[in-house]
């Protein structure tokens, strides 16, 4: 990534495991917004009456529009990449590993690749702006796929969405959201994400889009607290 601006959220990685550590580490201080945040979650994922994920991310959806409208939502510190890169600054993890929060920073011109969340999740974007790609399965076999856009749309500050299965996926092992992200700039792009389980439990996969083959792309915290998006595997 870095210089030629286009890339994954960070450097490749071939075929390197034993990196599932506990997310506890986090960027700076809690403020109310986001306090209120992690409890409107807590509240969503224990509410007996909301039947779906969905339902659930409408629930959040307040206090993330909230937060996004907050003066000081976050430390400035979380709103740093890391060295030129995208980074993901965990902000909260959940004591029993439901939930994290984390600043997604995007600098100008770098890209997520095409990648799929294998679980639910909320964004709100706060800085900056994010071009998203959606994608919707053709076929998935697990280790290939062949993926057909369906929509493009720039995102702006306040703007919140979704990461959900598509309609009929749901509990199938393939459910989830393939997309994209792009930061056209003007500036560095952040977005507040609430993902589901922790940072190296959340399944995360990464579609290469010459061979269509599906690589693991999991989290991993590069320093305490700043996790990096790496593909396993890519030759
Ligand atoms: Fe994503």
């Amino acid at each position: 990534m870095g210089s030629s601006g286009v890339g994954r959220w960070a450097s490749r990685r071939r075929r390197s495991r034993g990196f599932a550590i506990a997310g506890d580490a986090t960027v700076g201080p809690v403020s109310e917004a986001l306090a209120r945040l992690e409890s409107a979650t807590e509240a969503a994922l224990t509410d007996a009456r909301l039947a779906d994920d969905r339902a659930r991310c409408d629930a959040i959806r307040p206090a993330m529009e909230a937060l996004l409208l907050d003066p000081a939502p976050i430390p400035d510190s979380a709103r740093e990449p890391l060295k030129g890169q995208a980074v993901g600054n965990v902000l909260h993890t959940d004591a029993h590993g439901r939930f994290h929060v984390m600043a997604v920073v995007f600098p100008e011109g770098t890209s997520s690749g095409v990648h799929h969340h294998g679980c639910w999740g909320v964004i709100g974007y706060l800085q900056g702006s994010d071009e998203e790609t959606r994608y919707r399965p053709v076929a998935d076999a697990g280790d290939r796929a062949e993926l057909e856009e369906t929509s493009r749309h720039t995102w702006h500050s306040g703007a919140v969405t979704y990461l959900l299965p598509a309609d009929g996926d749901a509990g199938s092992e393939r459910a989830g959201c393939w997309h994209r992200v792009r930061n056209p700039g003007p500036g560095i792009g952040v977005s507040v994400h609430v993902l589901c389980r922790t940072p190296s439990d959340h399944p995360h996969r990464f579609w290469d889009r010459t061979s269509h083959a599906v690589l693991p792309y999991p989290f991993v915290e590069a320093t305490p607290g700043r996790w990096q998006a790496q593909v396993v595997g890519l030759d």
